[in-house]
């Protein structure tokens, strides 16, 4: 996998780089998973379920899925070489007879959200999954995580609905889709 690297700068934040994941990101890409699941879902997510979030686990996830290479891995650095936000994508993961490409995950830190990256990060992992062959695409988000708006933002209309178990009550998943990949493009 190849994409283009793009800088993006913002004054205050410095610059940040975009670029795909090499295999020494995995504890870079745990550390904003975790923080960034940790700000967004509290009080979403039960408290128990993000307590036993396990940093050794997620990272050796991520070691996995760079080394692999199946998925896509976008990754943000920022001028410290700190990793402040990623996206992935690739097979959509559940045999849906209709939507074929996924984007997976996409998390920022809460210091380096509602300022672009999150358009800068997704796009490659778009452009990787159309050179791929992926003609449509679908994004799972939680009903009540308020970032779903950057999905609507993006032209995303919601396709789907299913309940997901975390730990006590189930919660709702909605899912974002495009019919025509390349039609998220024009919002890039
Ligand atoms: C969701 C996320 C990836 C978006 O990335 P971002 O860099 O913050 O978003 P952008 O600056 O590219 O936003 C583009 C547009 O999306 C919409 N948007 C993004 N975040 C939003 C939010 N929290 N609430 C409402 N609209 C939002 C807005 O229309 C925004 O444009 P604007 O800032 O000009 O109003 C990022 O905010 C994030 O990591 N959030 C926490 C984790 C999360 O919820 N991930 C998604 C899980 S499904």
């Amino acid at each position: 996998m190849k994409f283009a690297i793009a800088v993006y700068v913002k004054r205050g934040k410095g610059s940040v780089k975009i670029r795909n994941a090499a295999p020494g990101d995995a504890r870079g890409i745990t550390h904003v998973h975790i923080n960034s699941w940790n700000t967004t879902y509290k009080g979403i997510v039960p408290e128990s379920y993000l307590r036993s979030l396990d940093f050794e686990d997620k990272a050796a996830f991520w070691e996995k899925i760079i080394a692999e290479g199946k998925s896509i891995v976008s990754i943000a650095e920022n001028d410290s070489g700190e990793i402040v936000g990623f996206a992935s994508g690739g097979k959509e993961q559940t045999s849906d007879p209709e939507y074929l490409g996924e984007v997976y995950a996409i998390y920022i830190l809460e210091s380096h959200q509602r300022m672009g990256l999150g358009k800068k990060l997704i796009k490659p992992v778009i452009e990787e999954l159309i050179n791929r062959g992926f003609p449509n695409l679908v994004i799972w988000a939680l009903e009540k995580n308020a970032c779903r708006s950057f999905y609507e933002s993006l032209g995303g209309k919601i396709v789907n609905k299913k309940p997901i178990l975390m730990t006590g009550e189930p919660l709702i998943e909605v899912a974002y889709g495009w019919e025509d990949i390349h039609d998220i493009l024009e919002y890039l």
